[in-house]
């Protein structure tokens, strides 16, 4: 019997997500992408998709989506199943690791071997350019908080994951090499997340170049962790919209970030299609 969500544990509600959307269709998806600020536009590519609104998952508190969007989008694409998520949870919506990383739960549970986990991110790295792609080698959890905190799924991966290859480095060879030959460059490097929402002050940037980040965001890490508590592929894009705070002397808006992204959503996309591809 279903009963309230509150009442069952966290796999059960990921147990039941996951058979819903297999009841509606939602069938051994190989590919999980789940798309950053801005990038949603992606989702459109899949041709003759079956779209699910969040608010139709039972358990998917479609509310604290940022995004217009909150769907799920499944279909055949570049010769996989693929499933989309177009609007993302971010921890400074509900404060809430478990709820955050829903959806890569579920994705999880449905049998996605390989994840794609996109961002718009602050470019920290003084040698790079606003406007460039990142493959994230590895991340830096600055957001006080870790999605596996709590009893842990044993059914999912383990108490104490290592998280040495959390972003597999030969897609991200391979990933590079399919780019430099359609001319595509993309950069290499350590994604740091703060939670958000302010951005960064110009100090905090300052720190995350001295520890080791080229790129500051708000999301990624907690399904990068999921996914790879689970076992499966990871594979990072940040597009890095902005230089970082501080960086140059002009102030940060949330609207520069959604128009950055827009303005190479062509190159994004062909980065994802090999993603999918490799
Ligand atoms: N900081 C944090 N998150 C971001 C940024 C930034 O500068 N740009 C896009 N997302």
């Amino acid at each position: 019997m279903i009963t309230n969500g509150k009442d069952r544990t966290l796999a059960e509600r990921v147990r039941e997500s996951a058979v819903f959307l297999y009841g509606k269709g939602v069938l051994k998806p190989e590919i999980g992408i789940i798309l950053g600020s801005g990038l949603n536009d992606f989702a459109d590519r899949i041709k003759d998709p079956l779209i699910i609104s969040y608010n139709d998952v039972p358990n998917m508190e479609a509310g604290l989506v940022s995004d217009h969007r909150g769907q799920i989008v499944y279909g055949r694409y570049k010769g996989k199943r693929v499933i989309i998520m177009a609007g993302r949870f971010h921890y400074y919506e509900n404060r809430d690791m478990d709820k955050t990383v829903f959806p890569a739960r579920v994705m999880v549970a449905l049998g996605v071997k390989r994840f794609i986990i996109t961002n718009a991110a602050g470019c920290v790295n003084t040698a790079w350019n606003a406007g460039d792609l990142m493959l994230i080698s590895d991340h830096i959890n600055l957001s006080g908080n870790n999605p596996l905190i709590g009893r842990n799924l044993d059914e999912f991966g383990p108490r104490f994951p290592d998280m040495t290859y959390t972003y597999n480095k030969e897609l991200r060879e391979k990933l590079k090499d399919a780019a430099a030959e359609e001319g595509i460059e993309l950069r290499e490097g350590v994604y740091a997340m703060f939670t958000g929402p302010s951005f960064e002050t110009p100090a905090e940037i300052r720190f995350a170049r001295t520890i080791g980040a080229d790129a500051v965001g708000m999301s990624t890490v907690p399904e990068a962790i999921i996914a790879n508590h689970a076992g499966r592929e990871v594979i990072g894009v940040s597009f890095l919209s902005n230089m970082a705070a501080g960086v140059l002397d002009k102030p940060l808006t949330g609207e520069e970030v959604t128009e950055a992204a827009l303005r190479i959503k062509d190159i994004f996309a062909r980065v994802v299609d090999l993603a999918i591809e490799i």
